[in-house]
Formats: C-alpha cells, structure tokens, sequence
C-alpha cells in the first residue's frame, strides 16, 4: 500500500529540520516506506563501515535490527548518539547465544584441552556481550560478505574455529569456499550438557558451529530449489547464505544482500531469477528490475518477511524523527563501555581482514 502522504510529509519536514545532524541508515530488508527515507542502504558490513564514517552526525537513526544498532554504536564517537526507531526490533538468531551460554560452551572447550588452539569467529548478527567474548578471547566479527576472509585469517591464528551464532553461514562457508568436509564441522548444541559433543569429536573438529540459525532463511528448502527449477526453466538461483547447506549447495549463485543486487544489476535482460533472503528486498527488486526486462520470483512464496526488521515502519521512524528535531532522544542504543571496548576490538580485526 501506499504510505500515509501526512507521515511522509511529516518524515520530510523533521529530516529537513535536523540537517546534517541525522545520518538515516537502512538495511536492504526495511519496507520501501523506510527506505524511503535512508541516506545510505547495505548489507551488515557496509552500513557498520558507514555509520563509522559519519563522525559528524550527531544522531545515527538505524533502521534495522538491534544488533546492528549497537555495532554503530561501538564503532561511532563518545557524542553520537544511535536511535532504534522501535526497540522492539531484535534478531532470533542473535538471540540465540547468550554470554552465560558462551562461556559455559568454552569452559567446555578448555576442559576438552582445546581452547587454547580455537579462535572465536562470530556472525555480526550476534549481541554486543557475544562480540566483546570474542574480541577478548582473539577472535574476529564476520558478516556474510566476508566470513572467507575472517576465517581464513582465524586459521592462520590457531587451528580451531568456534563459529557463533549461525551454523549455516559457518558450515556453508567452510564447506562450499574452503572446501572443507562436513566431517570437519560439529554441532554445539547449547541446551544439552557439554553442548551434546564428546571431548575426542571436540579435538576432531575443525570448525565449531553453535546452534544457531536464522526463522526466515532456515524456511528455503531443496523442495523450493526443485520446484522453481521445475516451474521456470533457465531459472538462476540466488540465495543468502543464511539458507541451510543442502540450499546451498542447490543453488547457482550465493551472497550477500549487497551481493544479490550487484548481481541482478549485473544480469543480462530477459534472464530469470529466485532470490532466497528477505521477501522485502525480494520484491523491491523484482519490481527495480521488471522494466530491464529481467523476471525476479521469490524462491518460496510460503516464506515470510522478517518480523522483526518490519517492526520499523513509517510511524516509529516519524517519531524518532520529530522527537530528535524537538531536543528528545528516544530509543538510544547504548553500549556498556567495556563491552563496547572489547567489542570493538572485535569488529576492528573484521574491518582489517585483506
Ligand atoms: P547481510 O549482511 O547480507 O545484509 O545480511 C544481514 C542479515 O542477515 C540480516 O538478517
Ligand atoms: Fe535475524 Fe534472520 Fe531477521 Fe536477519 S532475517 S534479522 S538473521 S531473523
């Protein structure tokens, strides 16, 4: 539907008031009401990078999820401040591992004698506390433009990877890049004693996946693959991937958000796709590209949006919006300042990575 033309003016007149002192960022799966309104869309690791980069801005206004936001707020000065429009947008997998579960799960690994040659490599999409463990103990942040390159940089430092907190990104990383085995990953499963792993599977490994996953991509199934295989011959398929391996593994192409529309921007008119991430994006994109002549479907019409990112819309970001051109921060996203430091040590290895 349409947006609502008074918000929008509304969105208009309070972006005008502030300036230069809002810097809007958007992550490729907001609605088009929000995007609307962004100065600067990406994928994780550019808008980390961007926020980074506004040392100016005295308001960061994030529109995503939670994590996101205090990774801007890690990575700005002492004086910016980061706004979620609606607190209410967090992530399923970043919740997924907690710090009582974390450390739990190493002293598991230094009680099977290999801690000291694992290096932890978490998934941006994880808390601030998951970030901050990982920069103490030497590891690095990822995002899924550049988990090749965090671990293969974690190999050259120990012999060992703990990937946190999604098994997906991990195992598919190894395996379809690095041309690791399935037999070099295990599962750590955080609700079972000893994360259900035996210390001798433990010393076999290579990478240590957490159980974790993401609601959304977790749903594309080979059926899906199959199906629009099937119903629309010469179908390239694209996935994120946050899609589970045997997806993965079905598919043509894999990327990141950034990667998914650099590619269709690439594309030769009059070819097909089904894009496996965000349905938001998804659509966006099929309706950016259906004058180029280029016929984008979504790989599983039974998959949904993200619930979370949808929390922002056009009314929370209004708010915001009107509330910092009145003087009134609202919904700051704030890091305690030693998990912010340990964490930022953790996203400036990732920002480092060759
Ligand atoms: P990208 O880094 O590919 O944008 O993915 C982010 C993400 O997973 C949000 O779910
Ligand atoms: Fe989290 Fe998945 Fe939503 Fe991304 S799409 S924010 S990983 S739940």
């Amino acid at each position: 539907a349409p947006s609502d033309p008074d918000l929008v003016e509304r969105a208009r007149a309070a972006k005008a008031k502030l300036g230069d002192k809002v810097f809007v960022l958007g992550h490729h799966y907001q609605r088009d009401e929000v995007i609307e309104f962004a100065d600067v869309t990406g994928d994780s690791f550019k808008l980390a990078r961007d926020a980074a980069a506004r040392p100016d801005a005295e308001y960061i206004v994030f529109c995503g999820v939670h994590f996101m936001a205090e990774s801007a707020d890690i990575l700005t000065t002492e004086d910016q401040q980061v706004v979620l429009p609606d607190l209410a947008a967090g992530c399923s997998m970043a919740d997924m591992a907690t710090a009582e579960q974390v450390a739990e799960c190493w002293d598991v690994l230094t009680e099977a004698g290999v801690a000291e040659v694992t290096v932890p490599v978490s998934y941006m999409n994880s808390s601030a506390d998951i970030k901050a463990f990982t920069g103490k103990h030497g590891g690095t942040i990822c995002t899924s433009s550049n988990a090749e390159r965090a671990l293969t940089w974690a190999f050259e430092q120990g012999e060992k990877v703990l990937f946190l907190p999604d098994q997906h990104l991990g195992r598919n990383t190894a395996v379809r890049d690095m041309g690791m085995s399935l037999d070099d990953c295990v599962l750590y499963n955080p609700h079972k004693p000893n994360g259900g792993l035996t210390a001798e599977e433990l010393r076999g490994a290579k990478m240590i996946l957490w159980r974790g996953h993401c609601s959304v991509h977790g749903r594309f199934s080979l059926d899906s693959v199959n199906d629009v295989r099937e119903r629309i011959p010469g179908v390239n398929v694209l996935v994120h991937p946050e899609c589970r391996h045997e997806v993965v593994a079905a598919a043509d192409y894999v990327g990141s958000t950034e990667y998914i529309i650099k590619t269709l921007e690439a594309a030769p008119r009059g070819s097909k796709w089904a894009i496996g991430t965000e349905l938001n994006l998804v659509r966006r994109l099929a309706n950016r590209f259906a004058d180029e002549g280029k016929e984008i479907v979504f790989l599983d019409k039974t998959v949904c949006f993200c619930s979370t990112m949808n929390r922002i819309d056009l009314p929370h970001l209004v708010w915001a919006l009107e509330s910092l051109a009145d003087g009134k921060v609202v919904n700051r996203i704030e890091v305690d300042p030693e998990v912010a430091a340990f964490s930022k040590l953790a996203l400036e290895r990732m920002l480092a990575l060759p």
